[in-house]
C-alpha cells in the first residue's frame, strides 16, 4: 500500500518535532505543520524538516481579505520548501482566487469545516466545490464526507484528519473514523491522504506507533 499518512508536527519544541518526524520518517507520506510550530522554527525549521525528504504540509489555515492573503501565500510559495498550505474556503471566492495569485509551485488545500465541529455532508460538499471552482488543488475534510467529495471530483486531492487508530482517544475531534476504514474506502486513490497527530506522537514511540496504525489495516 501506498504511504497515505502526513502526521501532525503540533509541537512549540523544534527539537521534539524534529525527533518525531525522524521516527516516522521512513512510513509517514509528509509532515505536517501548524502555526504553534512555525512561530517558532520559521523558514528555517522547515528547510531542516525538508531534509527528511517528505512533501511540506504548512496548515496556516489562511483566512483573511484577498490582499493579505495574496502577499501570504506569495511569502509561503517563496519559500520553495512547502508543498502543501492550508486556506480557508469559507474565506470565499474572491479570497481563494487572491491566493491561487500568488502560489506558484505551492499546492492549495482548502479547509472545509474543521473535524473538530459538527457538519453535515452537504455543508462540506458545498465548500469543497467552492475549492474545486476556485482552482484549489485539494480540500480537508473529514474522511466521513470522502465518498462525497469523490463523487464530483476525481482530481482533488482530500486530506483527512480526525483519523484514528483502533484504541485511540478521540480527543477533541467530533467527525471521526478509523484508519482501516479509511484506508478500505480510498483504497487504490492516490490523492487521499490522512492527517494524524496525537495518536502517532502523544505517548509511547511514534515510530512504533505509527507502524502499528499501519498494520491495523493490513
Ligand atoms: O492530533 P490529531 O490527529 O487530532 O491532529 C489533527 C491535525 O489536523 C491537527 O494538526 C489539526 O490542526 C489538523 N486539522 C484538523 N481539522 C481540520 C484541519 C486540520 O484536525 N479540518
Amino acid at each position: 500500500m501506498k504511504k497515505n499518512i502526513f502526521v501532525a508536527l503540533d509541537f512549540s519544541n523544534f527539537d521534539k518535532a524534529f525527533d518525531v518526524a525522524d521516527r516516522v520518517k521512513n512510513d509517514a507520506a509528509g509532515l505536517k505543520v501548524t502555526n504553534e510550530l512555525f512561530a517558532i522554527c520559521g523558514k528555517e525549521g522547515l528547510k531542516k524538516l525538508a531534509g527528511f525528504g517528505l512533501e511540506i504540509f504548512l496548515d496556516l489555515k489562511v483566512h483573511d481579505v484577498p490582499n493579505t492573503v495574496k502577499k501570504t501565500v506569495a511569502s509561503i510559495a517563496s519559500l520553495k520548501t512547502v508543498k502543501y498550505l492550508t486556506v480557508h474556503t469559507s474565506g470565499g471566492a474572491d479570497m481563494l482566487k487572491a491566493a491561487k495569485e500568488t502560489a506558484d509551485n505551492l499546492d492549495l488545500l482548502g479547509v472545509t469545516v474543521l473535524t473538530s465541529q459538527s457538519a453535515s455532508k452537504e455543508q462540506v460538499k458545498v465548500l469543497a466545490e467552492l475549492g474545486l471552482k476556485s482552482g484549489l488543488n485539494g480540500i480537508i475534510a473529514s474522511a466521513q464526507e470522502y465518498l462525497s467529495v469523490r463523487s464530483f471530483s476525481k482530481d482533488l486531492k482530500v486530506f483527512c484528519p480526525g483519523i484514528r487508530g483502533l484504541d485511540d482517544k478521540i480527543h477533541d475531534q467530533k467527525r471521526v473514523m478509523g484508519y482501516s476504514e479509511f484506508c478500505n474506502i480510498s483504497k487504490n486513490d492516490d490523492k487521499a491522504f490522512a492527517v494524524i497527530g496525537r495518536p502517532i506522537y502523544e505517548s509511547g514511540d511514534a515510530g512504533q506507533n505509527i507502524k502499528k496504525i499501519i498494520q491495523s489495516a493490513q
